[in-house]
């Protein structure tokens, strides 16, 4: 039995700005990964600072620019998030992507094809993220979905009985 791993993709809000959302997901599905999530969302701050609170010890000088850029300041507001899954999801999904700096990364990428580096800010906007490891494809998974808007669940789950209050159809 092959071993499944899951990646977390983020196409970026100029990757949505830009209609590059087909592009996007055509290059990617050569992986023939499953798709197991998606949805589109307004990216809160605080949502965008606990993604790369890593960055924010390793890169402070980025950090800023990269939370401004992913919650919209320069485009839209909207990313659309997905996970695949497959036998050596991340590398597969990653050599699509090129390198994170868009001059670095192979041509033919989709980093390569439609980054390019902020002028004013020098932010990679790179247009698209995929988780790097799988202690990091983990933590986003979990971070960005709950286990119910997942077609398939790779990772332990608990049943609680939770009071909320919920948006229905009127
Ligand atoms: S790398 O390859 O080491 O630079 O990447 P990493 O440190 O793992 O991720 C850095 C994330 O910050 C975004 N970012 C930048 N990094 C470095 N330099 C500059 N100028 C910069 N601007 C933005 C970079 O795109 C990574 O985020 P993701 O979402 O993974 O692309």
């Amino acid at each position: 039995m092959v071993e499944q791993q899951q990646c977390l993709v983020i196409i970026k809000p100029d990757g949505l700005i830009k209609s590059l959302t087909g592009n996007i997901i055509t290059a990617l599905s050569e992986t023939k990964l499953k798709i197991v999530g998606a949805k589109v969302l307004k990216v809160p701050r605080e949502l965008a600072e606990r993604h790369y609170a890593e960055l924010k010890e390793r890169k402070p000088h980025v950090f800023v620019g990269t939370v401004d850029y992913i919650t919209g300041k320069y485009h839209t507001d909207r990313v659309l998030v997905l996970v695949y899954q497959g036998e050596d999801a991340i590398e597969k999904i990653r050599r699509i992507c090129g390198s994170t700096n868009p001059e670095d990364a192979d041509p033919v990428s989709i980093r390569g094809r439609y980054g390019r580096i902020h002028s004013k800010t020098g932010v990679f906007e790179n247009v698209i993220h995929a988780s790097d490891s799988t202690e990091n494809a983990e933590k986003e998974i979990k971070l960005w979905f709950q286990p119910s808007e997942l077609a398939e669940i790779l990772y332990p789950t608990e049943k609680l009985k939770v009071e909320v209050e919920q948006t229905f159809w009127k």
